[in-house]
């Protein structure tokens, strides 16, 4: 048994543990654990109070993978309502669905019975937001943003590389063996509305398999989504390769992806034995995991792959 998290999950660690020490389920595990983060207002990439859009609007996203039947839940672009990973569970139990975004995810949150939370940001991020985009526009600009019909271009110009860190990823593993993933993020700072991660996209930022092992991300999800990370590091350890050779391969291919705009990418993985390993191409990156017969989680450094970062100038263009 046992539970891996990127750092950021330490708030919900010890709550996902006790779970599966009281003989719980990895899915509860692993909802328990995200709801303590997306709750957090101090985790800016999470949940309450994370980064808004560039209209100011927070957007989350979140899927859940049961490793046991591969059966798979997710809502992209939520708005108005905290806990996504608990929609993307009810997605994946209560729905014949994979993944709802926009609109229809608020809708089945209601119907569902969540709390709608209007006010999504506290005073102090709104002005983090302002004040980023102030650098490109004035006061009235920022006023009528919403009106925008050139909005690609104000992204382009507010975005920042370093604000695609963030979302967190749960593995747990309960004492029968099945294995739970869980994803959950407000995304990248000031993107376009609409924009969806790699963490709903089941394959890219998220996926479990009994039989093998299970994979996360953070990062720059549109690496995730064009390389198939998590989906990609689980068929590695099914074609019988060991978790550290799994996650290897997996980053290089994300060091191999052409195009302009390249970024930081994270990785937790687990094999069916439970073990564990975490990946970054950025330095002086951790995560954590606690198995039940720890009183707290144990931090550990993550492994460096090198992705040399570009953006938005001309890179490796593959044909
Ligand atoms: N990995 C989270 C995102 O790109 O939104």
């Amino acid at each position: 048994m046992i539970v891996v998290a990127s750092s950021n999950g330490r708030i919900g660690i010890n709550a996902a543990t006790e779970i599966l020490r009281q003989g719980g389920t990895a899915v509860d595990a692993v909802e328990a654990g995200i709801r303590l983060v997306e709750a957090n207002p101090e985790d800016h990439s999470v949940g309450y109070n994370g980064y808004p859009n560039i209209l100011g609007e927070v957007e989350l996203d979140a899927s859940m993978m049961n490793g046991r039947t591969l059966e798979s839940g997710a809502v992209g672009a939520l708005k108005g309502y905290v806990h996504a990973i608990t929609l993307a569970r009810q997605v994946m139990e209560r729905l014949p669905h994979v993944l709802l975004v926009g609109d229809g995810a608020s809708r089945f949150a209601a119907e569902m019975g969540h709390v709608p939370q209007p006010e999504m940001l506290q005073p102090e991020t709104r002005t983090v937001w302002a004040n980023c985009l102030r650098a490109n526009m004035s006061d009235s600009d920022i006023e009528a943003i919403g009106e925008r019909t050139d909005l690609a271009r104000w992204v382009e110009l507010a975005t920042d590389p370093e604000r695609t860190k963030g979302t967190v990823n749960f593995i747990a593993q309960d004492k029968n063996g099945n294995i739970c993933t869980g994803v959950s993020t407000s995304g990248w700072a000031w993107k376009y509305p609409g924009r969806l991660g790699d963490s709903p996209i089941i394959g890219a930022g998220n996926y479990a398999d009994n039989r093998y092992g299970a994979a996360a991300c953070t990062g720059m999800g549109e690496m995730a989504i064009r390389a198939s990370t998590a989906h990609s590091l689980v068929f590695y350890l099914k074609m019988g390769l060991s978790l550290a050779e799994a996650s290897e391969r997996a980053m290089a291919d994300l060091r191999d992806l052409g195009g302009r705009y390249i970024s930081v990418m994270n990785l937790v993985a687990i094999d069916k034995e439970g073990n564990h390993a975490g990946y970054s191409s950025a330095e002086d990156r951790s995560y954590i995991y606690q198995t039940p017969d720890m009183p707290e989680c144990e931090e550990l450094p993550r492994t460096v792959v090198s992705i040399p970062p570009r953006w938005g100038k001309t890179g490796l263009q593959r044909i």
